[in-house]
């Protein structure tokens, strides 16, 4: 689907990839209605966005809140006339431990979020995407949605929940007018360490500077997210590492497994 002149919801859009989703989609003549949590992130989404903000709303909303999910199609529709397009993208990781010290309050939280939150959005929009003639969602899930990464369990158990679920809604939804498109992200330099809560911005700051190993940037990841829509890709793998390790994966799993064990294994302890 060509974004131009669509409306397309982005969740996340306060931060990171969903940021640089929305102001990608604005600079391509996409109309954007912008979801956060955090109301100060979308408005400095909004100050980003030059002079494309017209064509932008900003509602503050936990996507893990039922009732307030349902009742946002008709506060979308009111202002931008119609639906085309969903991107779930909002996410968290979880405390980085292995699962036998993990607090259920994580647990839960990481999957109230990460899955409960997809499911959400896709019903609450899908009975409007129905109606154009033309429509798309993209769910992000994550490198570790498909490899298992030690210490992020939980987390990648939620992206393999939303793998699952995107490729049952593509299958459920060939013969419709609604593309479905799933991403595994590799690691992308944004700020979701500290807005999970695990450590300050400061610190991530200063553990990003020092790594040795350069994450893909933000716009690049949003840019490649676009353009899979705009080519109705069945999946995508954005960065080096997700690709090669998805690949390594699907010929070696148990190979790729231990590689990212051991890998982990100084940092888990
Ligand atoms: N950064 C990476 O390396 C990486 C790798 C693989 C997958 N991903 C996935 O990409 C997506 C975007 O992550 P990012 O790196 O841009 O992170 P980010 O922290 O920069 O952005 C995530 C946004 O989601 C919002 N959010 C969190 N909980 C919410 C809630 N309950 N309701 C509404 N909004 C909420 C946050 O406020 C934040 O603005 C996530 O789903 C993440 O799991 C990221």
């Amino acid at each position: 689907m060509r974004v131009k002149q669509k409306t397309i919801v982005v969740t996340g859009a306060a931060s990171g990839i969903g940021r640089e989703l929305s102001l990608a989609l604005l600079k391509k003549g996409a109309r954007v209605a912008a979801l956060d949590i955090n109301e100060e992130g979308l408005q400095e989404t909004l100050s980003l966005s030059n002079d494309n903000g017209e064509n932008m709303s900003l509602h503050t909303i936990n996507i893990t809140d039922k009732d307030a999910v349902s009742a946002l199609p008709e506060k979308i529709i009111e202002k931008h006339g119609s639906i085309d397009g969903l991107i779930n993208n909002a996410g968290i990781i979880q405390p980085f431990v292995k699962v036998n010290d993990l607090e259920y309050d994580s647990i839960k939280k990481v999957i109230d979020i990460n899955f409960w939150g997809v499911i959400y959005l896709t019903k609450g929009i899908l009975p409007y995407l129905y109606k154009r003639s033309e429509a798309h969602i993209v769910n992000v899930s994550s490198m570790g949605g498909f490899l298992p990464v030690p210490g992020q369990t939980l987390y990648g158990a939620s992206k393999a929940a939303v793998k699952l679920l995107t490729e049952g809604l593509y299958s459920e939804l060939r013969d419709t007018n609604i593309r479905v498109t799933i991403v595994f992200p590799g690691a992308i330099a944004t700020n979701i360490s500290s807005n999970s809560g695990l450590v300050d911005k400061e610190a991530e700051k200063q553990q990003t500077e020092e790594s040795s190993f350069k994450a893909l940037p933000a716009p690049k990841a949003a840019e490649i997210i676009i353009k899979a829509i705009e080519k109705n890709k069945f999946r995508v793998c954005v960065g080096k590492d997700a690709r090669t390790m998805d690949l390594l994966y699907r010929l070696f799993p148990k190979y790729a497994t231990n590689m990212i064990a051991k890998k982990m294994a100084t940092l888990l302890g």
